[in-house]
């Protein structure tokens, strides 16, 4: 009897502990769940939803409509903490039903009465579109926005918008930095649950096609094998919406076909490939197309057999057509042996085929005219192609921009390039005028959070956003999904969408301001590298980037340069040739000036550079004082990690700040600005910093990712 109460106080204390750590578990946040969490609403904010919505009712059969009422009946029951249940027609129901009606994947959502019953009717255009309008009023319920009374539809504006996986067949990722690839090869074609969560995903923000494989194609991933793999995923992301398009290299029909050549205009090659197309259409109905990089970086092509890229484009083009598939052919063309500036390649190849692709060939072009740099100007293909279909390609990946360190959000990166002018062919034609797709380089991998960080998913995010409307205000982006993924609390929401707001252009500054571009460290392209001069091709060194020497700094891309900016329209041209015209964040790609040289501030090129970078790591700095304000307002968990991905953010900041200042430091010789500190190491110390291994590298030579032995958070190996 005595022994009883203290076995029994024990065991209630055991059953307490064990219960909080249940519920701590439950509530612990891994970022697995994305934007699409669903954690009950403040009770204030639940109470808007008190009578409405009371059930779902699924009008018409279909695959899409189920995907639409399950992901309704989970995150309205998360988010209002009550049952949702998938029922007959019923007061407050949302009715979930579709129309042929375009654009496919348009929708409506509005407050009627059927048979009597007052409902939120969910209608779109094809059943897609209501799979979109499902998510759509999800997101109202997210964001704690009202239902009542609504009348709100929307479209896509681009027909494709599309992921770029650059997954290799052997489960690295060529510029991954959230682990190995999403595809499980060995496992397929068996399906498992992350697959349709990340379906569920893309299909939240519109993205409606996704290629699986590397644009460094393996010629493999065309074989029977892989083939009844890719069928199994296209099957299970159907309902999703999502089509599924493969990286195809130009040379299958040598290694795969045991042809003697790839010539597009070789009967042989072209009934090759007719017979390839016929079988993965046999497996894939609705197989999308293929994606091509050719010609470039050691990629097969047509030019390998003097024909055009036109000609290589449309013979691949000419085997989807009967299917209705797209064939993607991009513009990323440069040769490392050419003389003439890099920036001027990809137009001078492809402006004059303008008019000459098939009418199912999209030419998919990177948003500025070299390499996914913090910042470009826009790519001057844009415009000038005005009789081919055009497609953007940016990169959500950061490999430019410090990985996956900290936030960098590039929602505002993307719209200012979807925004520039082109002024062709009207004076205010923007780029966004200028395109049918918009493609995005993944960052996503196996990691449990899928992109390496929390922040990170809100460039994926903001990438389907953008893709479904290039002139979404990024602000309103940046806000629903903070809302959605740090919750609705005002003190959280306004901070984070200003640290969002300002990342880039802080990493702008700390890394390449006032127009510089591919200062990174060669090959990795991860830290500061603004010496380098010893590639094999000159292109491929900053200093071919920076031409800095004794006298000043910058690429001058006027007339008395390459004459790169004579690829825009003749009054876009003049303002970026004209120094009192060019703005003072793109002065460096369009011109080499003195060191001395005064900037329209009153300020010299000299002060104003190092003040850029001070003021770049001042506002990463901001940014950490910001976040750790936000503690009592966040998770511990999710707090903790981004409080140490941006430490890191900023360690790497100052090194981009104190390399890039000793270096120019050498060449101009003039004292640092009053105010500004000097770098806390030599110049030779920057220069012997080496990272033999740097995730998602892909070796040239070597054909598979060096894993990270020196991995990002070490400090760089001290020579
Ligand atoms: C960049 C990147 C390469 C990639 C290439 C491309 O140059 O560093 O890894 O293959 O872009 O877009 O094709």
């Amino acid at each position: 009897m005595l022994s009883t109460t203290p076995v029994r106080l024990i065991l209630r204390g055991i059953l307490l502990v064990a219960a909080a750590a249940a519920s701590s578990i439950a509530s612990a946040e891994d970022g697995y769940d994305l934007w699409l969490r669903y954690r009950p609403l403040a009770p204030a904010l639940r109470a808007q939803y008190a009578t409405k919505p009371t059930a779902i009712f699924v009008e018409r059969r279909s695959s899409r409509l189920a995907a639409a009422a399950s992901e309704l009946q989970r995150g309205l029951s998360g988010l209002l903490a009550r049952p949702i249940p998938v029922s007959g027609l019923r007061d407050g129901a949302i009715v979930l039903t579709y129309t042929n009606c375009s654009p496919t994947g348009a929708y409506r959502l509005r407050s009627v009465r059927l048979h009597g019953h007052p409902v939120t009717l969910v209608s779109g255009c094809g059943d897609v579109g209501t799979l979109y309008g499902a998510f759509a009023l999800l997101r109202l319920v997210q964001t704690a926005r009202p239902i009542e009374h609504l009348d709100l539809s929307d479209a896509p504006k681009l027909s494709l918008r599309m992921l770029d996986h650059w997954d290799n067949l052997d489960g690295t990722v060529e510029r991954g930095y959230a682990g190995a690839s999403l595809w499980n090869w060995r496992e397929l074609p068996k399906i498992d649950k992350r697959m349709i969560d990340y379906a569920r995903a893309n299909a939240s923000i519109g993205i409606n096609a996704v290629v699986l494989n590397n644009v460094n194609a393996d010629a493999r991933i065309l074989t029977p094998l892989y083939l009844r793999k890719v069928a199994a995923l296209a099957d299970a992301w159907r309902p999703y919406g999502i089509r599924i398009f493969l990286s195809a290299r130009f040379s299958a029909p040598i290694e795969l076909g045991g042809l003697k050549t790839a010539d597009p205009l070789d009967p042989s090659v072209r009934a090759w490939w007719r017979a390839k197309a016929d079988e993965i259409y046999r497996v894939i109905p609705d197989f999308g197309g293929f994606l091509v990089k050719a010609n470039s970086e050691g990629q097969p092509g047509p030019q390998t057999y003097h024909r055009t890229h036109a000609d290589g484009a449309n013979m691949l083009a000419a085997v989807l057509a009967p299917h209705g598939g797209t064939l993607l052919w991009r513009a990323f063309v440069y040769s490392g042996a050419a003389t003439d500036d890099r920036a001027k390649q990809a137009y001078a190849e492809f402006a004059p085929l303008d008019g000459k692709f098939a009418s199912n060939v999209i030419v998919q072009v990177k948003n500025g005219p070299i390499d996914f740099q913090p910042r470009e100007p826009f790519h001057p293909l844009f415009g000038a192609m005005p009789h081919t279909r055009l497609a953007i390609e940016v990169q959500v990946t950061r490999e430019y921009l410090g990985e996956n360190a900290g936030i960098v959000w590039l929602g505002t990166m993307w719209s200012e390039a979807l925004r520039s002018r082109t002024a062709r062919p009207e004076p205010n034609s923007q780029v966004l005028d200028a395109i049918s797709a918009m493609a995005g380089v993944a960052n996503i991998g196996s990691d449990r959070d899928w992109s390496g960080s929390d922040f990170d998913q809100a460039n994926w995010y903001a990438f389907g956003r953008l893709a479904w409307n290039p002139a979404a205000d990024p602000a309103r982006v940046a806000e629903d999904w903070t809302r959605m993924t740090w919750g609705n609390d005002p003190r959280v929401v306004k901070p984070i969408v200003a640290m969002m707001m300002t990342s880039r252009e802080a990493t702008v500054d700390a890394m390449t301001p006032l127009g510089l571009a591919h200062q990174m460290a060669s090959d990795h392209h991860y830290g500061p590298g603004p010496w380098v001069s010893d590639q094999p091709a000159p292109l491929w060194n900053p200093t071919y980037y920076n031409r800095a020497d004794a006298h000043g700094i910058g690429f001058d891309r006027t007339a008395t340069g390459s004459n790169a900016v004579a690829q825009y329209a003749s009054q876009i041209a003049r303002c970026l040739a004209d120094l009192r015209c060019v703005p003072d964040s793109e002065l460096l790609w369009f011109h080499h000036v003195s060191w001395t040289y005064r900037l329209r501030s009153g300020e010299t090129l000299w002060n104003a550079l190092v003040d850029r970078y001070d003021s770049g790591v001042a506002d990463i700095a901001g940014m950490n004082s910001t976040w750790s304000r936000l503690a009592p307002h966040v998770d511990p968990q999710r707090h903790a990690a981004v409080a140490g991905s941006l430490r890191r953010q900023l360690l790497e900041a100052e090194w981009w700040r104190d390399a890039s200042i000793a270096y120019f430091q050498s060449l101009s010789k003039l004292p640092l600005p009053p105010g500004h500190s000097a770098p806390a190491h030599p110049l030779a110390w920057y220069e012997a910093v080496r990272f033999d291994t740097v995730p998602g590298f892909l070796a040239p030579g070597i054909g598979s990712c060096r894993t990270s032995v020196v991995t990002r958070g070490d400090p760089p190996c001290a020579p």
